[in-house]
């Protein structure tokens, strides 16, 4: 005998689901301010003459071709900007814009507030498996100052509308799944084999991706990025169920093991 309450739960449950769809895939592609005007990024070209530029430019660098610009702390292929898209200036893909004004701030891994250089670091020994780019060198004065730039025109303490990723309802994966969408949309571009061909098509797994210590090792977290940004050619087009599939999909692959000397990071 079937719950008199069940078919009410199935279609809340469904209706809940596809609106919390229909938000992502609205609020995703542009953000708009209250004119309706379409936010844009400051314009590279803009960035100055002499030292001061000289130094967002070389942050710049570092950001969008960070093996080439750092090579001593990458222990991977992975540019900042594969992850924090256009040159991280993308809404809901872990933006920069906005961070100067929000650190120093409470970390939840770390368990103690942290600074933005302290961010940094943590994606250096994560994100880019590599060694913490050091607190005071010319190198994180660099990163910092076109985060900074980056930021020109926020609110100082008022997190940008596009920052971190878009939420998704908390889902149960299938890795099965996971497969047959990361063949048919994923491989095409990151590899069957997931080694891409960095630094144009970044590694997902292999020793040119991050390692098991990163954000995007998270199911979670990679599902609330795929679901927005890819695949790159239609984003927004993937489901968050099938999001969540491949992210596990992903994760169940090997990844570079995060070294845990660094796990006060
Ligand atoms: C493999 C993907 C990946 C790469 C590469 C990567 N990051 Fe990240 N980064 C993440 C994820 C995931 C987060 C967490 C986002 C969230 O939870 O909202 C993050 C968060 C951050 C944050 C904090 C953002 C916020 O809103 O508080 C900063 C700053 C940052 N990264 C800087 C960098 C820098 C600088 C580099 C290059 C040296 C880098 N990241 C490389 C995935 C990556
Ligand atoms: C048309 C090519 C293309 C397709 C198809 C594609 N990607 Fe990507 N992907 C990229 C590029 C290029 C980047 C780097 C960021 C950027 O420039 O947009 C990227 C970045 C990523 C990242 C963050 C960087 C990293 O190394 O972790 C993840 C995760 C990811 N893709 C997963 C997927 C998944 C899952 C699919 C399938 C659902 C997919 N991509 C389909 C081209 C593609």
């Amino acid at each position: 005998m079937m719950r008199p309450g069940a078919p009410i739960t199935v279609l809340v449950l469904a209706c809940s689901v596809l609106l919390i769809q229909a938000c992502s895939v609205r609020e995703s592609r542009t953000l708009t301010d209250k004119n309706g005007t379409a936010w844009r990024p400051p314009d590279p070209k803009a960035i100055p003459q002499g030292p001061v530029g000289d130094n967002i430019r070389l942050g710049m660098r570092i950001f969008n071709e960070t093996p080439k610009y750092a090579a001593e702390f990458v222990g991977n292929r992975q540019n900042c900007s594969d992850c924090h898209i256009q040159g991280g200036a993308q809404p809901y893909a872990a933006p920069m814009v906005g961070l100067s004004g929000l650190f120093p701030m409470f970390n939840q891994r770390a368990n103690r507030v942290i600074t933005l250089e302290d961010r940094v670091e943590e994606c250096f020994v994560r994100s880019e498996s590599g060694r913490p780019l050091p607190y005071d060198s010319p190198k994180m004065v660099a990163v910092v100052s076109y985060v900074h730039w980056l930021s020109q025109g926020q609110v100082s303490g008022k997190p940008f509308p596009g920052r971190g990723f878009v939420k998704l309802p908390k889902l149960t994966p299938d890795a099965g799944n996971g497969a047959a969408v990361y063949r048919d949309q994923c491989s095409g571009c990151h590899g069957q084999d997931g080694a891409g061909k960095p630094p144009i098509l970044p590694a997902l797994w292999g020793p040119d991706a991050y390692n098991d210590g990163a954000g995007m090792n998270s199911v979670e977290k990679m599902a609330a990025f795929v679901q927005h940004n890819m695949p790159q050619n239609k984003p927004g087009t993937l489901s968050a169920q099938e999001a969540y599939d491949v992210a596990a999909y992903v994760k169940s692959k090997p990844h570079q093991r995060f070294n845990p000397v660094f796990a006060s990071y």
